[in-house]
């Protein structure tokens, strides 16, 4: 449903997407993952057509974008970083005003607003200026004239930002509930929105795509490390470089607290013994030694910190 090839975007000299490649399948709901300043939300303008990439092409339902931007646009609702603010329309006419935009045909127009309105739960407010609804009430609104002209593909932009934790529920219930109606492409920089809402994850750092998984493939490849924190009281000068030269042991990195190491190490018990026998042996005192499986946080903390280039 959405082809994206070779995409690169350069604001002046300063790149901000570099080459990145991605598909994403019809009914799919795909979770776009970075850090601030990633390159989200200049991806997703590229794809809705808001903007021309420096490189590269995107097609949308086999339409190329910049060949066929009406036939894209049409096939696509969009929620920005910034939805546009229309204050001091009513809700109501404001939807109205975007499915006549969107050439939602005349006969059907009150229809397609009364659905989007049912689907984000607006009907107590419809009749109310948009200046006066709380934050949440504005995104479910920015929700509402994404789908009120009943596109393919929605594309949201970090869609619950700003939030409080009961208005993120709630939007990601009605995300929820747009599954299996529609393509879906959401960005975010926190990782639960994606477990909450999203069958794949594409993971993207400094404008190029890191990882490209679903939840369940990112955790089993995952499975392969575990995580140890280790705090032991009296640690020698060479510890930490003892432990980086066990056998199995993948990553060390020494916390702030003198003493206290964070550790990633392979599936083996043997590791785990390797560990406490040097500890203890060496008599540094061991205060904790916890060993557990690496969550998808590890692992996106992971993929966007120094080796891959730095968090911004
Ligand atoms: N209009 C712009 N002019 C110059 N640089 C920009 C502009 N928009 C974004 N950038 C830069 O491009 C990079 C990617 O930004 P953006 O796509 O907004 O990332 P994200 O949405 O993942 O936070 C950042 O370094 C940002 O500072
Ligand atoms: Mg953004």
């Amino acid at each position: 449903m959405i082809e994206v090839q070779s995409l690169s975007k350069n604001y002046g000299d300063r790149p901000a997407v570099k080459n990145i490649s991605f598909k994403v399948n019809k009914g799919e709901v795909v979770g776009f993952l970075g850090p601030n300043g990633a390159g989200k939300t200049t991806t997703m303008k590229i794809i809705t057509g808001f903007m021309a990439p420096s490189q590269g092409e995107v097609r949308v339902a086999g339409f190329d974008v910049f060949e066929n931007p009406l036939e894209v646009k049409s096939r696509i609702g969009y929620l920005p970083e910034t939805p546009p603010v229309y204050g001091d329309m009513s809700v109501e006419d404001y939807l109205f005003f975007v499915a006549r935009l969107r050439k939602v045909p005349g006969p059907q127009v009150a229809t397609y607003v009364r659905d989007a309105i049912d689907k984000t739960n607006l009907g107590d407010v419809r009749k109310r200026m948009i200046q006066n609804l709380s934050k949440g009430f504005r995104q479910r609104v920015g929700l509402a004239q994404a789908l009120v002209s009943k596109p393919e593909v929605l594309i949201l932009d970090e869609p619950t930002v700003g939030l409080d934790p009961r208005q993120m529920a709630e939007i990601r219930q009605l995300i929820r509930q747009l599954r299996g109606h529609h393509t879906i492409v959401l960005s975010t920089h926190i990782l639960p929105e994606v477990e909450a809402s999203c069958q794949r994850v594409i993971i993207i750092n400094q404008g190029q795509i890191v990882a490209e998984d679903s939840i369940e493939g990112l955790l089993r490849a995952q499975s392969a490390s575990r995580r140890v924190d280790l705090r032991v009281k009296r640690p020698t000068a060479q510890l930490e470089a003892e432990l980086k030269g066990l056998n199995g042991v993948l990553r060390v990195a020494a916390e702030a607290n003198p003493g206290q190491y964070q550790l990633e190490i392979d599936n083996r018990d043997e590791t785990v013994e390797q560990i406490a026998h040097r500890v203890v042996g060496g008599n540094m005192g061991l205060l904790q030694l916890h060993v557990q499986a690496m969550g998808l946080e590890d692992l996106f903390i992971h993929l966007v910190t120094s080796e891959h280039g730095g968090a911004q």
